[in-house]
């Protein structure tokens, strides 16, 4: 499969066959971990990562799996870099470009993303920005995978704000075959353009994808529930506002029991309790939420292993 030199910016400009090989090679790569088995992929090669928003997850799974690969991840973020100042992405592209192999980044403009990625000569890796976070919805089929066995023709719920959580998990199902439904109140739904692009690429693989207000509606026979935060990085401002208006946007007891009985419980975190997810159902037997974390570094190192690597996979 031809991922090598690409970017990963967004899931709907990677094939099906593409996602299949990422999943497929994040088996792999996690099972080499498991048992102690040398990969080092990306033996010699540097990695920067560029952060202009908070993170845990992101960081530590790009950093630690870079290594796992043989690597040297760099962090950088806007305080300590020139970038905070104002140096213009396509400046930091082609001076990265020079010293680096690849480049992660995590930033507010999806537009910043791919002008980077025009003036980067190397692979660049979209570590979430306003309008997608591919890295985990590619994760989150694998998880699912992983308990499901299957993808096609699952189901998947995700309620609440239509985000760039919900921009990326439904190019991400739409790739697998997988049926999803975004339960989000009005003002609150996703992005129509990317609704109708998840939809063409749905058509492919046979998969439905659609937006309801009706949350119960969308939850009867979920194999998967998934929720996101109601007030993402940068809406700080209207958070109060949001948590009026996605008050009934919630991962609980009573919406689970809409789905399949062994339905899955999965959120990217951080999660906020008594919000978009109960405490009880975060604590729950249905919920993967950790096994779902934990995955962010396997399938991360497919990617960046898929994207770098001089070795085939
Ligand atoms: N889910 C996720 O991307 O987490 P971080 O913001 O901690 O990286
Ligand atoms: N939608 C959230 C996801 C955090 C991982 C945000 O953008 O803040």
């Amino acid at each position: 499969m031809g991922l090598k030199n690409k970017d990963l910016i967004s899931i709907h400009d990677l094939s099906v066959g593409e996602v299949a090989t990422i999943l497929d090679v994040s088996a792999k790569l996690k099972r080499k971990l498991k048992q102690g088995e040398s990969h080092e992929y990306l033996k010699g090669k540097t990695l920067a990562m560029l952060f202009s928003k908070a993170s845990t997850r992101t960081r530590v799974s790009f950093e630690t799996g870079f290594h796992q690969l043989g690597g040297h991840p760099i962090y950088l973020n806007d305080a300590t870099s020139q970038i905070g100042r104002g140096e213009p992405v396509r400046d930091t592209a082609r001076v990265l470009s020079r010293m680096v192999d690849g480049i992660m980044i995590r930033t507010f403009s999806h537009e910043s993303v791919i002008e980077l990625a025009k003036y980067a000569t190397i692979p660049v890796i979209n570590g979430l920005t306003d309008l997608l976070h591919p890295c985990q919805a590619l994760t989150d089929m694998f998880t699912i995978l992983e308990h499901k066995e299957v993808l096609k023709g699952r189901k998947l719920v995700y309620v609440g704000d239509g985000n760039n959580m919900a921009h990326s998990l439904m190019f991400a199902c739409a790739k697998v075959g997988m049926n999803m439904v975004c339960a989000s109140p009005r003002g609150y739904q996703p992005n129509p353009e990317i609704v109708r692009e998840a939809q063409e690429d749905a058509a492919l693989t046979g998969a439905t994808i659609s937006v309801e207000e009706d949350m119960q509606k969308a939850a009867k026979g979920a194999d998967v529930f998934y929720t996101d935060v109601w007030t993402s990085m940068g809406e700080e401002a209207e958070k109060a506002k949001r948590q009026q208006d996605l008050h009934d946007y919630q991962i609980n007891k009573e919406l689970l029991a809409l789905g399949r009985s062994d339905a899955m419980v999965l959120h990217c975190l951080p999660a906020h309790r008594g919000e978009e997810i109960t405490e009880e159902v975060m604590e729950g037997p249905q919920a993967a939420i950790f096994d779902q974390a934990e995955n962010r570094l396997h399938v991360q190192k497919a990617i960046m292993a898929l994207l770098m690597s001089d070795e085939r996979l």
